[in-house]
């Protein structure tokens, strides 16, 4: 059965390598000492090397927003997962829906960069999740389960190296989550779609929610029994505020 919670940050286009160095010598010292979840950052690509260096002590992993699937060529302006790897990240985010919606990437380009980050030898972090228009004409389900499937195919013995976000896309960023047992509904229906493609390993994912998760609301969040973390935007660039989703998870865990 899985493992410690996720707490993640996706920092987005946040932070400079200097602004990088000045959030972890904040922030480490507020979760010293704090074993029992597993604690994410997700920088821009150029700031990943200060965070590895800045949490090489510490159980702090760091990981990527997105990825290229080859790996090398003539692909301006791509990153490959090799190169994610031997900068020392150990996750990568793919799918999310501003990579969706903003940069127009389909699922099986999404599948293409998940079996490629995994080839590498990275976890993967695959996001999901419907639009406001989607939910109101009744198809959150089937969006998610198109984009589990479409997202996973091919990886299905891997899904213990793989963890899903449920973001559905009218919370991200709004400062309006889905209610907690909202949320749950649809993290209950993922662990069933996820049994049916490896009844095995389902159980090893972790489903994390992200979608204006802040202090005041994570405890709520994380108490679901189907909720297994956290992928946080606007609340992971404020040290304080991150180390206060890391400590509600770490008391939920205790
Ligand atoms: P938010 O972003 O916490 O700022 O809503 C979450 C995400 O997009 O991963």
């Amino acid at each position: 059965m899985a493992e410690k919670l996720l707490i993640a940050g996706n920092w987005k286009m946040h932070k400079t390598p200097a602004q990088t160095e000045e959030f972890f010598k904040e922030f480490l010292p507020l979760i010293e000492g704090i074993n029992n979840v597993e604690i994410l950052i997700c920088p821009p690509f150029v700031s990943i090397p200060s965070a590895v260096e800045a949490t090489n002590n510490s159980y702090v992993k760091i990981g990527a927003q997105n990825c290229y699937f080859e790996k090398e060529g003539s692909f301006t302006g791509e990153v490959s997962p090799v190169m994610l790897k031997e900068v020392g990240c150990k996750y990568v985010i793919i799918g999310h829906s501003e990579r969706r919606h903003l940069f127009g990437e389909s699922d099986e380009l999404i599948n293409k960069k998940v079996i490629s980050a995994l080839e590498e030898g990275l976890k993967v972090i695959l996001c999901v999740g419907e639009t406001l228009q989607e939910r109101e004409s009744g198809l959150t389900f089937t969006v998610v389960e198109t984009q589990l499937k479409l997202g996973l195919s091919g990886v299905e013995d891997n899904l213990d190296r793989i963890e899903i976000a449920y973001e559905p896309v009218w919370a991200i960023g709004t400062g309006v989550p889905a209610q907690p047992e909202e949320a749950q509904e649809v993290h209950r229906f993922i662990y069933q779609k996820l049994g049916e493609l490896n009844p095995k390993k389902a159980d090893q994912v972790r489903v994390l929610y992200g979608g204006s998760v802040k202090p005041s609301n994570a405890e709520a969040i994380l108490s679901q029994p189907h909720i297994k973390g956290v992928l946080v935007g606007g609340a992971s660039l404020k040290p304080d505020s991150f180390a206060q989703i890391v400590r509600i998870g770490s008391q939920l865990s205790g």
